[in-house]
């Protein structure tokens, strides 16, 4: 028997069970992997309230964690019982003391990451590869805008642009959340509770807006985000938690500067064992080097997670927080 947190329908924190379960034994190609840290993510509080559909209920919630392997199943050459390991995009079920997943899906970690901050950036920091070199090759030089730069995926794209020297401009919530993100590296730092940031926008760039934004905060920021795109700029929007983007106007991309726009995610960028293992390698190489120091501004007991999302939906994180199983 081991620990796990599931939910049975779908709702508030309140939700989320912390019960006892046969943990699987890996099948072919699989894994089956002690979590010695959780991360926690916004998604999962869209999984659990049911803007994200599960396959079935009851449901494990979280895909990311780092621990050592436990046991492999047959036709799994990669890995043996006792390797540290950390994953991201694993099937639900991270938020529990024993996970089973594909080994497709899990990377080696280097001595010299903990397994807390693995999975304080495996997910976010992924995400801020694919983002920041991928779905936009930033070289350095642009200026960018980047919502909720405080936050974990916020954290660590402040820092990343700054090894890169581009000149992140970040939005956030509060006065100490602006200290935060300019700690960590953001050039400027608007306030959107407060500031117009379509205005400072086009003060900090000279009129020229940014050739991408980077949106995950969604209904609330959408058309502030499109006002901020240059020309024949990119608009990407990568998350929802002020509410899901609905009712787009094609139209109105052609009348703010022949636009773009793109909504990706994690799963089609880290789709196979190779693009997984490049990324990290990008992300565990920038960690090495010190160009990026994991915030792990939150701790709590795997069995706390829901008083752990309510602080994440409340706005009260700042930087990664982690489960302790
Ligand atoms: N598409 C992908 O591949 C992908 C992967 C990872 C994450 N994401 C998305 O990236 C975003 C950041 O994820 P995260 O886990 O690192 O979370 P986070 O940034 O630590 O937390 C979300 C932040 O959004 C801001 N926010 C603005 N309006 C909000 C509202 N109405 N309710 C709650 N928060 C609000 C808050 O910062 P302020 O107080 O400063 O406003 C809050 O701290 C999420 O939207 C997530 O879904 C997408």
């Amino acid at each position: 028997m081991a620990k796990r947190i599931q939910f049975s329908t779908h709702g508030g924190p309140e939700v989320l069970a912390y019960v006892d379960y046969t943990p699987a034994e890996p099948g072919p190609g699989e894994v089956r992997v002690r979590n010695r840290a959780v991360g926690l993510n916004f998604i999962e509080i869209y999984v659990r309230s049911g803007l994200y559909p599960v396959p079935a209920l009851p449901s494990g919630v979280g895909t990311e964690g780092a621990g050592e392997v436990e046991s492999v199943g047959p036709g799994v050459s990669r890995f043996k019982p006792g390797d540290r390991v950390a994953y991201a995009t694993g099937p639900l079920g991270a938020y529990a003391e024993l996970h089973v997943l594909p080994a497709d899906k899990l990377v080696l970690l280097p001595d010299t990451i903990s397994f807390e901050q693995a999975a304080a950036v495996m997910l976010k920091g992924l995400t801020t590869q694919y983002l920041l070199r991928q779905t936009y090759r930033l070289q350095g030089g642009e200026t960018v805008l980047f919502h909720a730069a405080a936050g974990g995926v916020g954290s660590l794209a402040c820092q990343w642009a700054r090894a890169l020297g581009v000149q992140l401009i970040g939005t956030v919530g509060s006065a100490a959340k602006a200290e935060q993100a300019r700690a960590l590296g953001a050039w400027e730092v608007i306030d959107y509770s407060r500031e117009d940031v379509a205005a400072r926008v086009l003060a900090l760039t000279d009129g020229r807006k940014c050739p991408v934004v980077y949106d995950s905060v969604g209904k609330d920021t959408w058309e502030t985000s499109l006002d901020c795109v240059a020309p024949r700029g990119l608009l990407v929007s990568f998350g929802n938690a002020s509410g899901p983007v609905t009712g787009v106007s094609l139209g109105t991309l052609s009348q703010k500067g022949s636009l773009y726009v793109t909504r990706p995610t994690l799963a089609h960028y880290a789709a196979s064992a190779e693009q997984l293992q490049a990324m990290a390698d990008e992300l565990f190489g920038l960690i090495a080097s010190g160009a990026i120091q994991v915030q792990i501004g939150q701790r709590y007991a795997l069995a706390d997670a829901g008083r752990a999302q309510q602080a994440l939906a409340g706005r009260q994180t700042t930087g990664s927080t982690v489960l302790l199983p």
